[in-house]
């Protein structure tokens, strides 16, 4: 197998190295991406619109098309220390098997509990979520670890944690369930009797397994149920 001596498997940064701002790709482009569109009129959203769905700091950031570095608060840089840097892994093995002149590397996320990159997002979600006063938070899940990443943060920060897990994702996968329980979250198999729209959606489909999509809705809609 070719081997460039030089490049190793596996890059570590420096805890030193790691990032204290996220970067806002938005800030930096020319032509804006389209923005977020309230599906009942079409328009744009607003600042109010998203506060039924997002806390206040994450619509704030949502919406900055023009700030390109926001500081990472010291408390979710800390929890980052638990299992960042992660490695940037050269995949030897897939060049040879494609037979590619392209170097190419990925970046191994499973060295932390939730398995993926997500909880990067998820800490610093529930962190906000919690700074605004909230005493929990609700979320879907399809494979299992957007909901065991979140799980995770919440059980760090003290938050409730309620897991809309699509119901053949929650049934084949026992064990990434009960992970998720573990961590003190409540996972309801979706679509469930608990909200009006998975109520409506079992009516019409007896027999269905349940999508992403069904459980976004009844996580967007349980508070408002
Ligand atoms: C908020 C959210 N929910 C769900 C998903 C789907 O992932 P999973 O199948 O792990 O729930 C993602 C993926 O990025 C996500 O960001």
């Amino acid at each position: 197998m070719k081997q460039e001596n030089k490049i190793p498997y596996k890059i570590y940064l420096e805890e030193s190295e790691m990032p204290t701002a996220w970067y806002n790709m938005r800030a930096d482009m020319k032509n804006k991406p389209a923005p977020l569109l309230n599906p009942g009129t079409l328009k744009p959203m607003t600042f109010e619109e998203l506060r039924g769905v997002f806390c206040d700091d994450l619509i704030k950031q949502e919406l900055d098309d023009t700030t390109a570095y926001i500081e990472i608060p010291e408390e979710i840089r800390n929890f980052y220390k638990m299992y960042r840097p992660s490695p940037l892994v050269r995949a030897y093995c897939l060049e040879e098997k494609l037979q590619t002149p392209a170097k190419i590397y990925y970046k191994f996320e499973g060295n932390n509990t939730s398995g993926s990159h997500k909880l990067n997002s998820a800490i610093a979600q529930a962190y906000y979520a919690k700074k605004q006063g909230l005493k929990g938070v609700t979320t879907e899940t399809g494979a299992g670890q957007w909901g065991t990443a979140l799980s995770m943060a919440c059980a760090y920060l003290g938050l409730d944690c309620k897991v809309y897990m699509v119901k053949v994702s929650y049934e084949q996968k026992p064990f990434r369930r009960e992970v998720m329980r573990t961590y003190g979250a409540s996972v309801t198999p979706s679509p469930s009797e608990t909200t009006a729209v998975g109520r409506k959606i079992l009516a019409e489909h007896p027999g269905t397994t349940g999508s992403l999509g069904c459980a976004i809705s009844e996580a967007d809609r349980i508070s408002a149920d």
